[in-house]
């Protein structure tokens, strides 16, 4: 990749010595101004600390643009309430992964390769068989995520574009499988096999809610919900998961084990596992009257309970995505017919008490993307258990384009961060007779 050029200069003083090490500002296309710090260790012998990484850019990406202040989310330029409005999940995923829009003939092929590879290998399908019945689903999906590594040795080379190609189509069209395959594990029911003449989003209803003794139709409102949603999850710049399958990819590691680790990381509640906690919170919550108290134990510093849902490490104003989620749960909501569903009324009413709350307005905290998700998931029918599974599949394609992106640069170096270490200084080993 090239570096953007930027006139801008800093200078870095050492005020004890008077040394001046010059840092480069970088120019990205658009966003705030980069200081490339790297020159530091050597010039300065010092590195930066920064906990957290809330100054730091780690890379430099194409994908994805997020405007945390004004509140916008742009892929490959493309603003998210168009594609929300026009596009379809898979052509989102071929424009994440290649740059740009499709044209007809590059949709058909894209969407036929994801299409025809559903399918899990058998000895696969068997791993979940030696999962307890109660295992949480993200359990079982990022381990058979892992383990697909020991079935494709044949298309492993991170070097080799086609293999690079023949690894995303896999794991994009096999992950929905993989997941409904531990729902359906989970309830003890038997698997059921992808259909390739539909499309798919009805294609993973179809894995979830069929069953071999009955015959299922996807509910066409539904299959266009879930597409919706996964195309508002696809990517969001480098999130803890997105970074963890950059770190453990620039290691070398193959592709499988990279995914498998952002999933871990995506489970983890104050990220992707959010959408399940965000239920179980309105469910604690249970009544619109107890909203106050609630509201008072967010704010509370002596407890550990947090608004889930709220605040966002970019966003500090309105999550564009938890806007056009609220707006699709009134939709969904009313045309699946669950006009009057509690949660949702007791979300909506949670958000009003909160953004008039001075904690929350000097804090810019707003819904995030997760604050809704999960209500438009149960109406669906699927439970709460699985909610940061599907959050996972539609961020798989943002992983593989990140590690796409990554791994076919040429400058790429493995991640090592480094420290500010506290710990004991340099001593002598003691025996343990004369500790
Ligand atoms: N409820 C109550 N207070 C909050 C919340 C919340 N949900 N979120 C942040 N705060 C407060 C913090 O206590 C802190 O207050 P202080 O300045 O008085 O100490 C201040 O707001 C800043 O919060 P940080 O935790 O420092 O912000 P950070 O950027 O590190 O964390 C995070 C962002 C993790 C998303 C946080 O807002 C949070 O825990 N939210 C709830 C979990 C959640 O919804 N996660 C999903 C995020 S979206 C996603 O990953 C897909």
């Amino acid at each position: 990749m090239s570096t953007p050029s930027s006139e801008q200069r800093y200078q870095l003083v050492d005020s004890s010595t008077g040394k001046k090490t010059e840092i480069k500002a970088l120019a990205g296309t658009m966003g705030p101004t980069v200081l490339d710090i790297s020159g530091i260790p050597k010039d300065h012998g010092a590195f930066t600390f920064d906990p957290g990484f809330m100054a730091t850019a780690s890379c430099e990406s194409r994908i994805t643009f997020i405007d945390g202040e004004k509140g916008v989310l742009l892929y490959r330029g493309y603003p998210v309430e168009q594609l929300a409005e026009n596009s379809s999940f898979l052509e989102v995923a071929y424009l994440l992964l290649h740059g740009d829009l499709p044209s007809q003939q590059q949709q058909e092929e894209f969407t036929n390769s994801i299409r025809y590879h559903t399918m899990i290998n058998e000895a696969l399908l068997r791993f979940f068989n030696g999962f307890h019945y109660n295992a949480h689903p993200m359990a079982m999906v990022s381990a058979v995520v892992a383990s697909m590594s020991a079935f494709y040795h044949d298309s492993m080379d991170i070097h080799n574009a086609r293999h690079r190609e023949i690894f995303a189509h896999r794991i994009i069209a096999k992950i929905p499988t993989i997941a409904a395959t531990a729902f359906k594990h989970s309830v003890g029911q038997p698997v059921i096999y992808p259909r390739n003449d539909i499309d798919y989003c009805a294609n993973m209803l179809h894995m979830f809610f069929s069953v071999p003794c009955e015959a299922y139709k996807a509910d066409p409102v539904a299959a266009r919900a879930l597409d919706l949603l996964f195309i508002l999850h696809a990517d969001h710049e480098q999130n803890a998961s997105t970074s963890t399958v950059r770190l453990a990819g620039s290691t070398g590691a193959n592709p499988y084990a990279a995914i498998s680790a952002g999933i871990s990381a995506l489970w983890g509640p104050a990220h992707g596992g959010a959408n399940e906690a965000v239920l179980t919170m309105l469910e604690q919550i249970g009544r619109v009257e107890n909203i106050p108290k609630y509201v008072e134990m967010a704010k509370d510093k002596d407890s550990n309970f947090r608004l889930m849902g709220f605040g966002h490490r970019v966003y500090k104003n309105f999550d564009p995505r938890a806007k056009i989620i609220r707006k699709m749960c009134h939709e969904v909501l009313a045309q699946m017919g669950h006009t009057d569903n509690p949660l949702f009324e007791l979300a909506l009413r949670l958000e009003e008490v909160a953004l008039k709350d001075d904690y929350f307005v000097s804090r810019k905290l707003y819904p995030n993307v997760d604050f809704y998700s999960g209500i438009i998931y149960s109406a669906l029918g699927i439970p709460r258990s699985m909610f940061t599974v599907m959050f996972a599949i539609a961020r798989t394609v943002g992983w593989v384009a990140h590690w796409q992106e990554m791994i076919s640069d040429p400058g790429m170096r493995i991640g090592r961060p480094r420290q500010l270490y506290t710990g004991a200084q340099t001593r002598d080993y003691v025996g343990i007779d004369e500790r």
